[in-house]
């Protein structure tokens, strides 16, 4: 655990220069506008440790599977979302001698990411190699306002001299992702130009074909004062850049504005691109830095709106909240429903920027309540685009009759993921996808999608599961063999709780759903029945037999339910008795003893019991709680939250907080040590979750929002927004009890400690403790 980031309300803040940190600052500064995003790599050179990253969303490249032993059904690829043309650069010469903070001497430095306006700021001075001084301030965002365009305004002052500067902007398109297979170059280059004010290049994808257009047009302030350009172009191979000579004289400042954009063949044709980025760059630069800039923070003004959340005596706790909200609207916008969320967002190579379920069952709450309710259609119809891709996954594994098994890990719905215990085992990831459904429905009230879309989706799951379990004589009940569930600590067990009752759970969810829209909608129904092939007598027969008939593993004696059959016949040591230095067991221990072991990487009967919370009573959830939370080593990310919302059913608001803050503050204190590579962007959603589900209480029964909230000892109050069916509520939770304001011309009834309460339109009520 780190502990270098200053506190403070609205910014994250670094002061100092340590380049053992600078590979975690890259990440936790990190910029992005649901488009594109990229590391807080520095503008100029820097040969110190660094991860460089840029990235342009939906973007990927297939990277050819490496595995030991190949087995059957394995994907042949692995879609990474690819690092792109570096767009930030800007070289510094002085007098011949290139600043480099590695080879300076730095006096000051902060870098500093303004949450609340959108840009990140960094300013420093140092002395070179030779003695030359300068200070620098550089300030940068990826528009919000605008997701195609970014812009920085980098000024260098000499402080001890008068002399030679050469400032050399960049594209640089020559990029290798560090975690290639095959240390293969994905990108090749199709086109290139420069002009005196700037410059671009074409880049299409090997393989996947996507091309990208990245391009500059900048100019250069001398002491405040436009100056013309002589500049001389420089083109390498996947590289374009203008050399500009400067006299520099001591004390005045040089500053040099770089607007980019990045158009991608996604949105174009390619043979439009070249146009089109022109037009943007002219666009963008007649507007001006100044000008994007202050679009930026308007942009950002309305997303708090709907996001913040505001937390009273604790700056610490309120940076966190405030930095994991930031960064996941900076991932994911939900604009275009191509795009989803990769678990470490534009911040990091790892996990290839591909989907997981950690969409549905993570990130669709905080959407839900804080964006249009567009952005989770989004993300849902995501999924339906790829139900043929689902459907195919499946029929590779001998499922068939439109079974649909979504990846694990995906980019374009083909399954990437490629170790036989998550492609093959990890099914309970379908379950999520319906339950998304659900959830979505449950909160927005939108009926319609399920006729529309959801049904669909929802049967492919259906028929996947009602052939993947198996009647077992000896039992005379179904069972599911050869899973692992969310604790991946385990594999290949049979009976895995949890994703035997999400199974079950889904079939009668489509039988439901199908009684709807037959009510609803005849004529829908009896042309989806026709479209999809239903053999309703047959097929929902078999869904209910299975879920009449199926088995779920239980402990008569402790009253629990078994994470699987067998879980017992572990050595039951709790994890307060595992000496500290063997922990995170995933470092410390080989495989083989994790996997025999009785520990569970993340909520996994604990996360059956979260989603299906209503239909278990509180003497059922605490047993389960307290047997399974202390053998849990939380060592997935996404494990505290689950167990904060559970501690805060429970009453047990120490607990509560205490699983909040590992989650809360995991990336800004590298927690895990490993920020290095990328924040944990989908995570972050559960950090939210532990606020509104945890502390709020907040939960949606029978179409209304219903609240039980606690503050937390440390806080004096807290507040969060929410989007619910048109009523945009801020709920703050204080001693003297709970205000509900209303900024919307749509009133509400809520329930707060089980009262019901009418929230009228642009009203406000408090409800005393
Ligand atoms: C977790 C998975 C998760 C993945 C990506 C793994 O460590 O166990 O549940 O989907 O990370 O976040």
């Amino acid at each position: 655990m780190k502990n270098y980031i200053k506190a403070d309300e609205w910014k994250i803040i670094e002061e100092g220069f340590d380049p053992h940190y600078n590979k975690i600052s890259e990440s936790i500064f990190s910029l992005g506008n649901g488009r594109m995003g990229q590391r807080a790599n520095f503008e100029e050179a820097y040969s110190g440790d660094t991860l460089q990253g840029n990235y342009v969303a939906g973007v990927y490249y297939p990277d050819k599977t490496r595995v030991g032993w190949w087995k059957n059904g394995y994907p042949e690829y692995f879609a990474k979302v690819l690092n792109a043309a570096n767009w930030v650069g800007i070289d510094v010469v002085i007098d011949g001698e290139q600043l480099d903070l590695a080879k300076c001497e730095v006096f000051s430095f902060r870098r500093e990411l303004n949450m609340k306006e959108g840009y990140l700021k960094r300013d420093f001075s140092a002395k070179t190699a030779s003695g030359k001084e300068v200070k620098v301030e550089a300030i940068r965002f990826c528009s919000m306002a605008d997701d195609e365009t970014c812009a920085i305004k980098y000024t260098l002052t000499p402080l001890n001299f008068s002399g030679a500067i050469t400032l050399t902007p960049s594209i640089d398109g020559d990029v290798v992702n560090k975690d290639s297979n095959y240390d293969e170059k994905f990108w090749d280059e199709v086109s290139k130009a420069t002009q005196t004010d700037g410059g671009y290049i074409v880049m299409r994808t090997k393989k996947t074909g996507f091309e990208v257009a990245t391009g500059m047009k900048f100019s250069i302030l001398q002491n405040a004062e436009v100056i013309e350009l002589a500049t001389e172009a420089i083109k390498k191979e996947k590289y374009v850049a203008s050399k500009i000579d400067l006299q520099a004289k001591q004390g005045e400042s040089i500053t040099i504005i770089k607007y980019a954009a990045n158009l991608s063949s996604q949105n174009y044709k390619p043979e439009e691109l070249v146009e089109q980025l022109n037009a943007t760059l002219n666009r963008i630069s007649a507007k001006g830095f100044e000008t994007m800039l202050a679009e930026q923070v308007a942009a950002w003004a309305e997303k708090w709106k709907h996001n913040d959340i505001i937390i009273d005596g604790d700056v610490s706790a309120q940076q966190a909240i405030r930095f994991n909200i930031y960064q996941l609207n900076q991932t994911y916008t939900g604009e275009d429903d191509r795009l989803n969320i990769g678990p470490k967002g534009f911040t990091g190579e790892k996990y290839g920027g591909s989907t997981y379920w950690d969409t549905e069952a993570y990130c669709v709450p905080f959407y839900l309540s804080t964006a249009p309710q567009k952005v989770t259609r989004n993300l849902l119809l995501y999924r339906y685009k790829q139900l043929g891709k689902a459907i195919e996954n499946a029929q590779l594994l001998g499922f068939k009759n439109g079974a649909a098994l979504y990846p694990m890990v995906t980019m374009d719905g083909t399954e990437c993921h490629n170790e036989w215990e998550i492609t093959f085992e990890e099914i309970h990831r379908n379950g999520a996808i319906a339950f998304a459904i659900y959830n979505y429905v449950r909160y927005t009230g939108d009926e319609a999608y399920l006729g529309d879309y959801g049904f669909e989706v929802l049967l492919g799951i259906a028929r996947f599961w009602s052939q993947r379990v198996n009647w077992s004589d000896d039992k005379q009940q179904y069972v599911m063999l050869g899973v692992t569930g969310p604790n991946e600590y385990e594999n290949n067990v049979n009976n895995n709780w949890y994703t035997s009752t999400i199974a079950t759970w889904c079939m009668q969810y489509t039988v439901d759903v199908a009684d709807k829209i037959k009510a609803a909608d005849p004529e829908k129904y009896a042309a989806l029945v026709s479209k999809l092939n239903l053999d309703e007598e047959t097929e929902f027969g078999r869904f209910n037999d299975i879920i009449q008939k199926m088995y779920y593993p239980y402990d008569e004696k402790r009253q629990v339910f078994l994470q699987q059959d067998g879980y017992l016949d572990k050595e039951q040591i709790l994890v307060k008795d595992l000496p500290a230095s063997e922990r995170p067991i995933n470092q410390k221990w080989s495989w083989d003893r994790i996997l025999r072991s009785c520990y569970i990487k993340q909520a996994d009967v604990l996360q059956g019991i979260y989603f299906f919370e209503d239909q278990y009573d509180i003497d059922t959830i605490r047993r389960n709680f307290d047997f399974y939370e202390p053998r849990t080593v939380h060592e997935s990310s996404l494990s505290p939250c689950v167990h904060a919302i559970l501690a805060a059913k429970l009453g047990d608001e120490a607990r509560a907080y205490e699983f909040y803050l590992r989650t809360a503050r995991l990336d800004l204190d590298d927690y895990n040590n490993d920020t290095d590579d990328g924040c944990h962007i989908t995570s972050m959603a559960g950090t939210w979750m532990a606020v509104v589900e945890g502390f709020g209480g907040m939960r949606v029964r029978d179409g209304n929002l219903v609240f039980q909230p606690f503050i937390p000892k440390k806080w004096s109050s807290f507040s969060f927004h929410i989007g619910f069916r048109g009523a945009l509520l801020n709920i703050k939770v204080s001693k003297e009890g709970v205000q509900i304001k209303n900024a919307s011309d749509v009133e509400t009834t809520v329930l707060v400690y089980g009262k019901e309460q009418l929230v009228k339109a642009n009203d406000e009520l408090l409800v005393e403790a």
